[in-house]
């Protein structure tokens, strides 16, 4: 027997307000053709009023507590992955934790753009292991589109808001077959800042910034990146990308997905997709998506997932696990 990870339920939550490519290109200089083209998006969701990082994460948190069946009082840590918070200080997982009524646990932020969720996981799965907390909710939450310049229509049309979550909790399984987190492995490379970044920040600027990104540099990264680290995460727990069941990608392009698998030898059929219908939702994304796989079934428990990101910093990392 081992102490793993096991997830014991997602949840979602995205804005109210859905807005697809033909009714964006009414205020920008786009066309319905060009993204779904290069992008496979068709639409996302933007956060209105009253919506924000933290209301967002407290919907999928509820979702995902109520899949698991655990009450809140049973939550002694909470990471939250986001690039968009709801203040400078504190933490919006501390908001989050106030909002499910939670006197008393550990909660933070975890600043790793779109591999946040990656990053905030395999924090969690550590902490869980190494006896920190015994029940964790780990949340990618975002509002996006409050930091795009929507002069930008390189980068404008790509991002969307939601929230993704999932319930952790150590179990002791079996080591062979039994469910949970299995491995995880994470990357950073501070030079790229260049290529995709915010143009502000309180310490330099004194203002929020907007999204610059080198859209073309950022992809071939990318594909490079994802492939080193899913083989790098697969190899360490002595399997192959035949093995795996569902890959639950980051959202960022439909480009990226299917260079990437090409790349791995996956099949194409495996990898969930839902950057069609919710664009890049930055740490957001791949917890959305596990969401959407696990509720529309097709992801089933025993089943070996892969989780990918890749996203500014660079920031990259991959785990795979027993679903
Ligand atoms: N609508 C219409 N035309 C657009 C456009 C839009 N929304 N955005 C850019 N264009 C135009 C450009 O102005 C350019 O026109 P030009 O040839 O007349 O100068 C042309 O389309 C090609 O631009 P380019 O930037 O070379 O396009 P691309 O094929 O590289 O696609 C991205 C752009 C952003 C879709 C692509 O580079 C990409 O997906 N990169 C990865 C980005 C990403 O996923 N980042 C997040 C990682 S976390």
């Amino acid at each position: 027997m081992t102490l793993r990870s096991v997830i014991l339920g997602t949840g979602s939550a995205l804005p109210r307000r859905r807005v697809d490519n033909a009714e964006l290109a009414q205020t920008v200089d786009t066309s319905d053709e060009w993204i779904v083209e290069r992008t496979g998006i068709r639409a996302r969701y933007i956060a209105g009023e009253g919506e924000t990082t933290t209301t967002l994460a407290l919907g999928a948190a509820r979702n995902a507590l109520d899949m698991a069946q655990v009450d809140a009082s049973e939550i002694d840590l909470i990471i939250l992955a986001t690039a968009t918070p709801d203040q400078t200080f504190p933490a919006s997982a501390t908001t989050v934790q106030a909002g499910l009524g939670i006197n008393d646990c550990v909660a933070f932020d975890v600043a790793a753009v779109c591999s946040g969720f990656l990053y905030a996981l395999t924090i969690a799965d550590n902490m869980l292991r190494g006896g920190a907390a015994r029940t964790a909710l780990v949340i990618g939450a975002e509002t996006f589109t409050r930091i795009l310049d929507w002069e930008d229509r390189a980068t404008c049309v790509l991002f969307g808001d939601g929230a993704g979550a999932v319930v952790l909790r150590a179990e002791r399984t079996d080591a062979r077959t039994g469910r949970g987190i299995l491995a995880s492995r994470l990357h950073a490379d501070g030079r790229y800042n260049g290529l995709l970044n915010v143009d502000g920040g309180p310490s330099t600027t004194g203002t929020v910034g907007k999204v610059r990104m080198k859209g073309q540099d950022v992809f071939r990264h990318a594909v490079v990146n994802l492939a080193q680290v899913m083989t790098e995460v697969l190899t360490a727990v002595d399997l192959k990308a035949s093995d795996v069941d569902w890959v639950v990608p980051h959202q960022a392009n439909a480009r990226i997905l299917d260079a990437t698998a090409r790349k791995l030898g996956l099949d194409p059929s495996r990898v969930v997709v839902t950057v069609d219908q919710h664009a890049n939702t930055s740490a957001a994304s791949v917890p959305l998506a596990l969401d959407t796989a696990v509720r529309d079934g097709r992801i089933k428990r025993g089943d070996l997932v892969v989780l990918e990101a890749m996203g500014g910093g660079f920031t990259w990392g991959a785990a795979v696990l027993r679903y």
